[in-house]
C-alpha cells in the first residue's frame, strides 16, 4: 500500500466501529496486536488511531488504551418518533396525554394576555414577572434564596447548561462529571473542547470522597451534578450528602451547576445544594419533566455578580427565550396548576414503579422517580441488549450513552413514563422481562 496506508487502515477500523464488531467504549487492540492482525506496522496503526481521535470516533487515555468513543450524538440517546411501532421507553418525559388539556387551557390564557410589551423586545434574560415565577416554580421544591434579580428564563434546562458550561469555562478547562451522566451534559462538553474528569458515584449519588480527590488531582472550574432522581442511575442524595458536596465546593471556590430538573419527583420539598453554597452554585429547574418538554421553559438561579455575564451570553445567542412561551408557564405556576400537574406525574410514576416491580422480575432494580437504570442478565452487554430490544420492537436507552469514562455498560435506562397509555405500558414490559429471560447465547452465539 501507498504512503496513505494509515488512512486505509483507518478505513478498516471504522468499518468495524460501524458494523458494531468494536462496540462504543470497547477497548481496541494494542498497536502491535491490531498491526499483526492487518500485516502492518505498529507505526500505522498509530496513525489510524490519531486519524480516528481527530474524527471523534476514537478516545486515547494515558496508561489505559485506546477506546471506541462513546456516543455524543444526542438523537440517537433519545429515540423521539412516537412510533406505534414501538413500546417506547426511552424519552424521560411526563405522561403527556394528561397534561395536554391544562396545557391548552394555560396557552388560551396566554394568548388573553398578549399586548405590545408581552409580544416585543425586553430586557435582561425576560419579564420580571416570569422571573418571578421561576423563582415561585423552584422555591416550591425547596430552593432559598432566589429572586428576579438573581433567576434568569431558558430555553430548557439544556440550554441553561450549554449556557452556563460556555459562559463559566474556557476550551481546554476541566470539568468533574458524575461518572454516569445525562449525556446531554457530554455532548456539550465534547462540542465546546471542555475535558471532563469522572466522579465515582454510591446510591446516593456523587461521592464526596471521590469528589475531593478530583478537585485535589485535576484543579477543575466547574463541577455537574444531579442530585435528585439522578440521570441514569436515579441515585437521591441525602441532605447530609449534599452539606458534604457543598463544603468541597466553598472551600475549594470551584463553581457548580446544580441540574435539579427532578426536584419536583421527591415526596417532599429537600433543600437542595444551592442552599449550602449559593456563592458558587447555579441551579437549574424546569418545566421540562413535569409539563412539558416542548414548553422550553428553564430557570437558572445564579451567583448574583455572575448574572450579568449569563445575560451577555443569551443575548449573544439566542437574544432572549420567548416570552410567550412563559407567559402560558407563569399562568400555570402563579394558579397553582403547575404544581397540581406536577403532583399528578409524580402519582403516576409511583403507581408505574409499582407495575414495573411486579412484572420486571428478571432482575433486581430500585427506582424512585420516572426511571429505571436496568442492571443486564449476565452475558448481555448493553448496547447489543439495545439493539436487539429495538429488533423485537422495544426502544430502551444503552448505558453506554451515560458513561464518562469510557467503561463498558452493563445496564440500560427505562423510562416509566413515555408510553402514556398504561395497558400498552405494561405489554410493553412484558415483551422486556421476555427479552431478559432470553439468554443471550441463543440470539449472538459469537
Ligand atoms: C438531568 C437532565 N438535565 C437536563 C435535561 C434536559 O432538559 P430540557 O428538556 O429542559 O432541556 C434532561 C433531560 O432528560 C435531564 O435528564
Amino acid at each position: 500500500m501507498s504512503d496513505d496506508k494509515f488512512t486505509k487502515i483507518a478505513e478498516i477500523i471504522e468499518q468495524k466501529i460501524n458494523s458494531g464488531e468494536y462496540l462504543p467504549n470497547s477497548k481496541l487492540p494494542t498497536h502491535r496486536a491490531l498491526a499483526d492482525e492487518l500485516k502492518t506496522t505498529p507505526a500505522t496503526i498509530a496513525k489510524a488511531y490519531k486519524l480516528l481521535s481527530e474524527r471523534g470516533r476514537l478516545d486515547s487515555f494515558v496508561g489505559r488504551g485506546t477506546f471506541v468513543r462513546a456516543h455524543t450524538e444526542l438523537g440517537q440517546a433519545i429515540q423521539a418518533p412516537n412510533d406505534e411501532k414501538y413500546f417506547n421507553f426511552s424519552l424521560l418525559q411526563p405522561c403527556l396525554d394528561v397534561n395536554v388539556a391544562p396545557l391548552k387551557k394555560a396557552y388560551q390564557q396566554a394568548a388573553e394576555q398578549f399586548s405590545a410589551v408581552a409580544i416585543g423586545y425586553v430586557e435582561g434574560s425576560g419579564h420580571e414577572a416570569h422571573r418571578e415565577a421561576g423563582v415561585m416554580w423552584a422555591k416550591e421544591y425547596g430552593l432559598l434564596g432566589g429572586n428576579s434579580s438573581n433567576t434568569l428564563l431558558t430555553n430548557g434546562a439544556q440550554h441553561a447548561l450549554s449556557l452556563i458550561i460556555h459562559s463559566m469555562t474556557r476550551p481546554g478547562d476541566t470539568i468533574l462529571v458524575e461518572a454516569l451522566t445525562y449525556p446531554g451534559i457530554l455532548a456539550i462538553a465534547s462540542l465546546a473542547g471542555r475535558q471532563v474528569v469522572s466522579v465515582a458515584l454510591d446510591e446516593q449519588g456523587l461521592c464526596p470522597d471521590s469528589l475531593q480527590a478530583a478537585l485535589v488531582e485535576h484543579d477543575p472550574t466547574l463541577v455537574i451534578v444531579v442530585p435528585n432522581h439522578q440521570n441514569p442511575t436515579g441515585a437521591l442524595m441525602s441532605q447530609a450528602r449534599k452539606k458534604a458536596i457543598a463544603h468541597l465546593i466553598n472551600q475549594h471556590q470551584v463553581w457548580l451547576i446544580e441540574d435539579d430538573i427532578y426536584a419536583f419527583l421527591n415526596e417532599a420539598p429537600c433543600e437542595p445544594i444551592a442552599n449550602f453554597a449559593p456563592d458558587y452554585t447555579f441551579h437549574i429547574s424546569a418545566l421540562s419533566k413535569a409539563i412539558s418538554p416542548a414548553m422550553r421553559c428553564g430557570f437558572i438561579k445564579a451567583p448574583q455578580p455572575q448574572v450579568n455575564v449569563l445575560n451577555a451570553f443569551i443575548r449573544s445567542d439566542i437574544w432572549l427565550s420567548s416570552p410567550l412561551n412563559f407567559i402560558a408557564a407563569t399562568c400555570l405556576i402563579e394558579s397553582q396548576e403547575a404544581f397540581r400537574i406536577a403532583a399528578v406525574q409524580r402519582d403516576i410514576a409511583k403507581r408505574r414503579r409499582q407495575i414495573a416491580a411486579d412484572i420486571l422480575t428478571q432482575v433486581s432494580w430500585q427506582a424512585h422517580g420516572y426511571h429505571i437504570w436496568l442492571p443486564l442478565p449476565q452475558d448481555w452487554q448493553a448496547d447489543r441488549f439495545t439493539m436487539e430490544a429495538k429488533n423485537q420492537g422495544i426502544l430502551v436507552t444503552s448505558g453506554s450513552y451515560f458513561s464518562a469514562d469510557g467503561q463498558v455498560a452493563d445496564h440500560v435506562r427505562l423510562s416509566l413514563m413515555s408510553i402514556s397509555d398504561e395497558a400498552r405500558f405494561k405489554q410493553g414490559l412484558h415483551a422486556l422481562q421476555a427479552l431478559l429471560q432470553t439468554n443471550r447465547n441463543t440470539l449472538f452465539p459469537f
